[in-house]
C-alpha cells in the first residue's frame, strides 16, 4: 500500500495512542505463565502483538478477546505445551528474544523464526546467555533465527550483557524464573524496566538496584488484570507532527511515562519545545499522562550512549525533528540501530537525503543540519514500521506530495495511525 500525504496546514484536535507495544508483550507471557485468568485492557493491536499470542497459543495457551478485553487463561509456570510446528513471530524482535528466555525453562524442544528482517537480526546475544544457563540452543550461523531451543533444568547466573538491551535482559529475568536461585542481570546502562514491574505485579521476588536487576526461581505467578498505558513510541509521532507544522495544538491522551521511558520528554524539554504532561498518574505499577503540545522553534539536540538506549525507538522521528531544529544535531554511539526492524541509521539518512536534508551518516550515528524545506519524495520504508511514521510526518513540513512506499507497515505497532494522521491534519490548500 502506498500512501501520499500532502504539506499540512496545522496538526489539531485529540489522538489517543494504542496499548504499549513493549508492556503488551510482557503482560501476555507473563500472564500465561501465571495461575489464573488474567484480563488486559487496552492490549496494541499490532501485529508484533498478534504474534506473541499466536506463539502462546502454539505453546498451549488459552487466549480470548472479547468487547477489546483480552482474557489469558494461565497455564502455571509448567503448563506450556510442545508445539506441533515451528513458532513464528513475523517481524517482532521482542517476541522472538522474551520467548527464547521462556522456552528455555522448558522440558521439550522448540523451533522458533520469523520473517526475512527477522532472520538477520542477531540473537546470540540471547543465545549465550541461555546457554550458559543450561539450555540448548542452536541458531543459523551461531547467529541467527531459525533456533533451537531445548530447556528445562536451568541454572541461576550472574550476567553482565555487553549490549544495552531491555529484550535481552528481559530473556534472562524470564529464564530466571525456572532456575532456583537468584539470576542477576548488569547492564551497560539502565533500559526499560517493564519486565521487572509486571514481575513483581503477578508476585515474582524481583530486586532493581541501579543497572542491576535481579529474579529469584519461583514456584508459581499469580494472575492479575492489566490496563497498559498508550504507546509513548507510537505517540511520538505525532508529537513531533504538532511540534514541527506551524500553528498546531494537539492533546495526546494516556501517554505511558513509565520513568525508563521518558527520556524524550525530557530531551524536548531541552530543545525548548512546547510540550507539557499533566493529568499525571499511576497505573499498576507504570505511570500515564496526558501530553499537551504547541508548535514552536526548537534547538538542536546531542545524543551519546549515555541517553540513547531510553529513547531507541524515538530516534528516527528525532532525526526528522532535528531537520527543522536550529543548529547541528549530533547522534552518537546509536549504532543499535543497525540491528532494529531496518538498518535505522541508513533508513533515516537515505530517506532524508531524498527529501533534501543536509544528513550525514556516521558508522554510530548521524549528523543533521536545521533548519531546512524538507521538499517531497517517494519514501522507502525498508519494510520498518518506524521508517513508514517517522517519514509520513517529515512529509507534513515537506513541499509537495510525499508517497509512503509500503506504509501498511506502521500496522506492526499502530493499527490504525493512517487513520489519526488523517482526523488530526488539516491540509494545506
Ligand atoms: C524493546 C526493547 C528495545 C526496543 C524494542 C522494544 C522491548 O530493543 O528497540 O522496540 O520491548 O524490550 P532492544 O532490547 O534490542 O534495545
Amino acid at each position: 500500500m502506498q500512501k501520499q500525504i500532502t504539506t499540512a496546514a496545522r496538526v489539531e484536535g485529540e489522538v489517543t495512542p494504542p496499548g504499549d507495544k513493549s508492556i503488551s508483550h510482557r503482560a501476555l507471557m507473563i500472564s500465561a505463565l501465571a495461575e489464573g485468568d488474567s484480563r488486559i485492557e487496552n492490549l496494541c493491536g499490532g501485529a508484533d502483538i498478534t504474534s506473541t499470542i499466536d506463539c502462546l497459543r502454539g505453546l498451549g495457551v488459552a487466549i480470548e478477546e472479547q468487547d477489546r478485553v483480552v482474557t489469558v487463561q494461565g497455564a502455571g509456570l509448567h503448563g506450556l505445551t510442545r508445539p506441533e510446528k515451528t513458532l513464528d513471530v513475523g517481524n517482532s524482535g521482542t517476541t522472538i528474544r522474551l520467548l527464547s528466555g521462556i522456552l528455555a525453562g522448558q522440558d521439550f524442544t522448540t523451533k522458533i523464526t520469523g520473517d526475512e528482517s527477522i532472520r538477520t537480526r542477531p540473537m546470540s546475544r540471547i543465545a549465550r546467555p541461555l546457554q550458559e544457563m543450561g539450555a540448548q540452543v542452536s541458531a543459523h550461523k551461531d547467529e541467527f533465527a531459525p533456533l533451537t531451543i531445548s530447556g528445562g533444568n536451568l541454572r541461576a547466573i550472574d550476567y553482565h550483557v555487553p549490549v544495552a538491551s531491555a529484550q535481552v535482559k528481559s530473556c534472562i529475568l524470564l529464564a530466571g524464573l525456572y532456575a532456583p536461585g537468584r539470576t542477576t542481570v548488569h547492564e551497560l546502562t539502565t533500559t526499560r524496566d517493564h519486565t521487572e514491574l509486571m514481575l513483581a505485579r503477578l508476585g515474582a521476588p524481583v530486586q532493581k538496584k541501579g543497572t542491576q536487576a535481579s529474579v529469584d526461581g519461583v514456584a508459581q505467578l499469580t494472575a492479575r488484570d492489566t490496563f497498559i498505558p498508550g504507546d509513548l513510541s507510537g505517540a511520538a509521532f505525532f508529537i513531533a507532527a504538532a511540534l514541527m507544522v506551524p500553528g498546531s495544538s494537539l492533546v495526546i491522551k494516556n501517554v505511558g511515562i513509565n520513568p525508563t521511558r521518558r527520556a524524550f520528554f525530557e530531551l524536548l524539554c531541552d530543545m525548548g519545545a512546547n510540550v507539557d504532561l499533566v493529568n499525571v498518574r499511576a497505573l499498576g505499577n507504570e505511570m500515564m499522562a496526558d501530553v499537551f503540545v504547541r508548535h514552536g522553534a526548537f534547538s538542536k539536540i546531542e545524543l551519546d550512549g549515555r541517553i540513547v538506549p531510553q529513547i531507541i525507538d524515538e530516534i528516527p522521528i528525532l532525526a526528522v525533528m532535528a531537520t527543522q531544529a536550529e543548529g547541528r544535531t549530533e547522534i552518537r554511539d546509536a549504532d543499535e540501530l543497525r540491528n532494529k526492524e531496518s538498518d535505522r541509521l541508513r533508513s533515516v539518512a537515505f530517506n532524508l537525503q531524498r527529501m533534501g536534508a543536509k544528513v550525514v551518516e556516521r558508522p554510530d550515528g548521524l549528523v543533521i543540519d536545521g533548519p531546512v524545506q524538507l521538499k517531497a519524495a517517494e519514501i522507502e520504508t525498508f519494510g520498518d514500521h518506524r521508517i513508514a511514521m517517522a517519514f509520513s510526518v517529515a512529509a507534513l513540513v515537506a513541499e509537495g506530495v510525499s508517497r509512503i512506499k509500503d506504509a501498511e507497515r506502521a500496522q506492526v505497532s499502530y493499527p490504525g495511525f493512517f487513520e489519526t494522521l488523517e482526523q488530526v491534519v488539516v491540509a494545506r490548500k
